[in-house]
């Protein structure tokens, strides 16, 4: 049986989209990361700790994301790169609702 995966169009810090899958249930930093794009560190390990797995996911998946905790609302907040689409990418994990969902990573903060 073939695992139900979802694809995503990531744009890297080099303004480059790659356009990668990933398993449903596995979250957006964990997708990214595992397809070798190295521009999230994801220092805390996906426990919304430290802010490193910043993307900016268009506004047409704005209705479909998981709403977001308070913990990952004030550490965007401590973010200089945080926009509209904001979200901590390990705090989002794949659905079905999500296939062809496109963000941006977000500079690190200096
Ligand atoms: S990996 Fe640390 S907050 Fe997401």
């Amino acid at each position: 049986m073939t695992e139900a995966t979802i694809q995503l169009h990531v744009v890297d810090l080099a303004g480059e989209t790659r356009t990668i899958d990933g398993a449903i249930g596995t979250s957006l930093m964990e997708i990214i990361r595992s397809s070798g794009i190295d521009d999230i560190p994801a220092y805390c390990g996906g426990c919304c700790s430290c802010a490193s797995c910043h993307v900016h996911v268009d506004a047409d998946f704005a209705a479909v994301l998981p709403p977001m905790s308070q913990d990952e609302d004030d550490l965007l907040d401590g973010s200089e790169h945080r926009a509209a689409g904001s979200r901590l990418s390990c705090q989002i994990p794949a659905s079905a609702a999500l296939s062809g969902i496109r963000l941006t990573i977000a500079p690190q903060q200096e």
